[in-house]
């Protein structure tokens, strides 16, 4: 028997004579997120599971999830303008971000709504709320972080264009219960013990959702993510001056393994509660950039608004060395994001680290400076070629 009273409260309690038939009937029509059994019941945690399985297909959760978490496999959206190249990618069902899906999106509705009066319509309700209206994306599961889409993934990348950080999603209550039990207490405690008050980058758990941050936009991530989407699976990924690990943890969701270093113990503090919470397992590493020592390199290395203080206030006299260092470490390409002289750092990098063919991924501007964002790519090998093929072309 189920308990009426209970199922009115939003908890469906197992009673004794509890039978997966009853179960279905009341699947029609209660909404519970939470399945629990009665004492008799409680022995059997593989009764709770198969009433949670018969139950959640007609009743999932609705919440809202960071749009940066959702992924979904590259041939969910019919072919269009491939984000990537085809050179490496051969396996459509790879996940990819939503930002990767967003030309081959534009391409399928602009298909599908062709000579369709509700085109305009469309249009209208959009541009009025700056919001996408239709059914619920799905999200079916959580892969350590990343929030699988089984459908609606045309929704998600009409709010993802729509400039949406979170959005509401459905998912079973099982994906559920794993979202809201993500471990936090670390990032807590970390955050108590440094009293920080603003972080520099997003932190991508309902409970700081409207935590101050310095840089709240995802300009970067979107432009970084679009270009190595696909890529990442299997190859090896440095990131210096990683801060609280944003960047860190986005390279380790497309598959890379990190490394990642900063001076700041604080910074690696909440890097590290934050790898917790997230599920992923970067390496940091605590040391100036100038002192690390490592015998191996990097296929790819990120060095976003880090490399001007080691220019131009730590290394004043030589920072050629450090642009020699950063080339000794990397094998195929560097993403980089200046300070407010991007002409003198791309003179430096080009000059020095072997790294020499430079293509711009646009301005940026974060903390009252007005920056830039770049590859510098190695010539000649196989991975930059891949990348050249997803890059705007050198200006001359
Ligand atoms: C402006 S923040 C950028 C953080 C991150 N790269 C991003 O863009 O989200 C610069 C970071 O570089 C670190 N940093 C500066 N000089 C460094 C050095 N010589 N070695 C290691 N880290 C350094 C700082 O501690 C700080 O966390």
């Amino acid at each position: 028997m189920l308990d009426k009273a209970a199922e009115q409260q939003g908890i469906l309690r197992l009673g004794a004579s509890f039978d997966l038939a009853s179960l279905q009937i009341a699947s029609q029509t209660g909404n519970c997120p939470e399945i629990v059994a009665d004492e008799k019941n409680m022995s059997s945690g593989t009764l709770v599971a198969e009433a949670a399985t018969a139950y959640e297909p007609v009743h999932p959760q609705t919440t809202s999830v960071p749009t940066d978490l959702l992924f979904a496999p590259l041939d969910s959206m019919p072919a269009g303008p491939s984000p990537t190249s085809d050179e490496v990618v051969t396996n459509g069902a790879c996940l990819v971000p939503l930002v990767a899906l967003l030309d081959r999106y534009r391409a399928h509705s602009q298909t599908a709504m062709a000579g369709r009066r509700s085109r305009a319509w469309w249009k209208q309700i959009t541009s009025l709320f700056g919001v996408p209206v239709g059914p619920l994306p799905v999200v079916s599961a959580l892969d350590r972080d990343r929030l699988v889409l089984s459908a609606g993934v045309d929704s998600a990348c009409r709010a993802k264009a729509a400039g949406r950080r979170w959005m509401r999603v459905q998912m079973p209550q099982s994906i559920a219960r794993q979202w809201f039990s993500r471990p936090v207490d670390r990032l807590r405690a970390v955050i108590k013990e440094t009293r920080r008050r603003e972080f520099y980058n997003p932190v991508f758990h309902p409970e700081f959702r409207k935590a101050r941050t310095s840089r709240p936009e995802s300009v970067r991530l979107d432009r970084i993510n679009r270009v190595l989407a696909t890529l990442g699976e299997g190859l090896r990924g440095l990131d210096i001056g990683c801060n609280m690990g944003y960047m860190t943890h986005a390279l380790e969701r497309l598959g890379f393994q990190m490394t990642a270093i900063d001076f700041d113990e604080y910074h690696l503090a909440v890097a590290e509660a934050l790898s917790e919470t997230y599920c992923l397992s970067p390496r940091f590493v605590r040391c100036q950039f100038q002192d690390f020592d490592a015998s191996e390199s990097f296929d790819i290395t990120l060095a976003l608004s880090s490399l001007y203080h080691m220019f131009f206030t730590q290394n004043p006299d030589r920072p050629h060395k450090v642009a020699e260092r950063v080339g000794q470490l990397t094998r195929h390409a560097l993403f980089w994001e200046s300070g407010d002289q991007p002409e003198r750092e791309i003179d430096l990098i080009c000059t020095h680290s072997g790294l020499s063919e430079y293509r711009s991924l646009g301005g940026t501007q974060g903390t009252g400076k007005i920056r830039e964002l770049g590859v510098f790519l190695r010539p000649g090998t196989e991975i930059s070629r891949a990348l050249a093929s997803r890059l705007p072309r050198a200006v001359q």
